[in-house]
This record gives structure tokens, C-alpha cells and sequence, in this order.
């Protein structure tokens, strides 16, 4: 029986060489067989996934010899972290490894709507030439509004202060920051461009609610390279149809993969598949820092990145 079970597509070099020290099931379909990960992880004592496996208490439960479960990746939403403390088993992630990647991504999003390069890039390979059509907007001088302002959003800000923009932000936990904190309406009300950067919590969920959305501007952006979630997307949607905002970046979902419709046929949106993390770059920095996490509490030492308990509470 495996050590280790792999329930998502986590490659990397670092995969290789645990592979060669555990008992490993590489399995990167199984997340979409909740059952079998049931049966499979009665034996296992570390299980390893991104953001699609849902590692529930009763998964937990169903593993009395687990001392650990790695996430590749920053956001734990996935993970029912109150049952794996409690049961004794460590969760580690990759807090910061992947946010370089994010916050390029979100800078991308908001040179792409600014100058609608998706569009111009179909209509010019289709043998257009509509110049007039594609007469964008620059970053510089525009207001850009961070809704959570953690390790991605200060990257974004550095990034965005040398195109010469000016930075507001909304962070409940922080009273001072190297951004201007306003409460979130503020943000709202005041932002060309606002982008989140809150994980999935009780809190956040549905944060964007449609009477926020309503604050927005409507020469306004909106960007989401955080989580689904923290957004009405009906209320999104209608938002776009009706003119109320400019247009939406969104890379991810409330259900990943969406159902198709909605979004989909809209010009001033654009839409990407969870890939905010998926450089070359920060891969190999999640997948080496998750392994050698990994190898770390089953060779019985507390993990360097670890939510609650760095060393397993059981045996
Ligand atoms: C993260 O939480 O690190 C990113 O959203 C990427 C992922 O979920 O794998």
C-alpha cells in the first residue's frame, strides 16, 4: 500500500526524487473520485493536492495512519483544516512561492482590458485592421483598488506604482500599510481597476455582493485572480450586460471547471483556467517547497510551511 497518494497532476523533479524515496500513487485523476481517494487513503500516511481534491474530515477520517497533508498551493479552502488539527495531521502549503506569478498575471489582465488585446488579436488575425475600434486607456494615473491586501496584492502594488498608478486598499486585518486603507465601499467608489486578493473564508465568500458591485465605477475593471467565490457572478454578469462596468478579468470560478453560458459570449470579459499559478517559475518553487515539506515530517521533523500544527499530534 502507498505512503503517499498524489490525487492531482503535481510533476516536478522534487516529485521525482520523493517518488524515489516513497511508496508513491500518483493518481491525477483522482480528485474527481471522492470513493476511491475513501478506500485509498486508509493506508496512506501523506496525501498531496492542489486546489481540486476535497480533502473533507471524512477523508481525514478514513486515513488512520495520515500525519500529513500538502497542498500545492497557497489557498487551504479546499482543506478542512479545523479536522486535520484536530485529528493531529499537519497541513502544509506554499504560502508565497506561486504570488510573483499571480501578481504578473493580474498586471496582464489589466494592460489586456485596458487595451482589449484579446479582441484586437481575433479580429486583426481575421484580417481586420479597425484601429479607431481598439483606442484603449493607460494604467498611468488611474487609481487601481486592492480588495485584500496580503503577500499578491503588495506585489501587484509595487508593480502597478511604476506604471504611475495611485494604490487604495481594503484590508480589515491591517490598520496601517504602504497603501492608502479605506473601507471597502471607499475602494469601490474610488478605483479604475479593482482586484481581489482575499483567499475563501467565511468572511470573503460573496464579499463582491451585488450592491458592491453597484459602488463601482462604470469606466470600471474588475479583476479576480483569487477565488470564485468572493464574487456574485450573476450579479457580475449582469453588472457587464448592463454597462455598469467596463469589463471583467477573471481566471478563476465559483465552480471550476463553469458550467459554459453566462460569460462566455461577453466582449469586455476575459476569462482564463485557474492559471495564475502556472508558471514554469512558480511551479518548480511549489512543488520543491511541498516536497521537501513532505519528506520532512515523515522523516519526523516540524514543516517549514505549516497551518496550525507543524508536527503530526498521532503516530
Ligand atoms: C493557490 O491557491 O495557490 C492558487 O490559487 C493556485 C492553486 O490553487 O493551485
Amino acid at each position: 500500500m502507498p505512503d503517499i497518494i498524489v490525487s492531482e497532476d503535481i510533476r516536478g523533479a522534487a516529485m521525482d526524487e520523493l517518488r524515489q524515496r516513497y511508496d508513491v500513487a500518483f493518481e491525477p485523476d483522482l480528485w474527481q473520485d471522492p470513493d476511491r481517494l475513501l478506500q485509498l487513503i486508509d493506508d496512506a500516511r501523506a496525501l498531496l493536492v492542489r486546489n481540486q481534491t476535497r480533502v473533507t474530515a471524512d477523508v481525514i477520517a478514513a486515513g488512520p495512519r495520515l500525519i500529513v497533508i500538502g497542498r500545492a498551493g497557497a489557498g487551504l479552502d479546499n482543506i478542512d483544516t479545523n479536522a486535520a488539527t484536530e485529528a493531529g495531521v499537519v497541513v502544509t502549503f506554499t504560502p508565497s512561492e506561486n504570488a510573483i506569478s499571480v501578481a504578473e498575471l493580474t498586471i496582464g489582465f489589466m494592460l489586456s482590458l485596458s487595451r482589449e488585446l484579446p479582441a484586437a488579436d481575433v479580429s486583426t488575425k481575421a484580417g481586420g485592421w479597425e484601429r479607431k475600434r481598439f483606442t484603449g486607456v493607460e494604467l498611468y494615473g488611474k487609481t487601481l483598488g486592492l480588495v485584500g491586501y496580503g503577500r499578491i496584492a503588495r506585489l501587484v502594488a509595487e508593480r502597478a506604482q511604476a506604471f504611475g498608478m495611485t494604490i487604495v486598499a481594503f484590508d480589515p486585518y491591517l490598520d496601517e500599510a504602504d497603501a492608502q486603507l479605506l473601507p471597502l465601499d471607499e475602494v469601490l467608489v474610488h478605483s479604475d481597476y479593482v482586484s481581489c486578493h482575499m483567499p475563501a473564508t467565511a468572511e470573503t465568500r460573496g464579499m463582491l455582493s451585488r450592491e458592491r458591485l453597484t459602488k463601482m465605477k462604470p469606466s470600471a475593471f474588475f479583476i479576480n485572480a483569487a477565488r470564485g467565490e468572493v464574487v456574485d457572478e450573476s450579479a457580475l454578469i449582469e453588472a457587464l450586460q448592463d454597462k455598469r462596468i467596463a469589463g471583467a478579468a477573471l481566471d478563476v470560478r465559483a465552480d471550476e471547471p463553469p458550467a459554459t453560458g453566462g460569460l462566455n459570449d461577453m466582449p469586455n470579459v476575459i476569462l482564463t483556467p485557474h492559471v495564475g499559478a502556472f508558471t514554469h517559475e512558480a511551479q518548480d518553487r511549489v512543488v520543491a517547497s511541498m516536497c521537501l515539506d513532505i519528506a520532512t515530517v515523515l522523516d519526523g521533523q516540524p514543516a517549514a510551511n505549516a497551518f496550525a500544527i507543524a508536527s503530526p499530534a498521532r503516530s
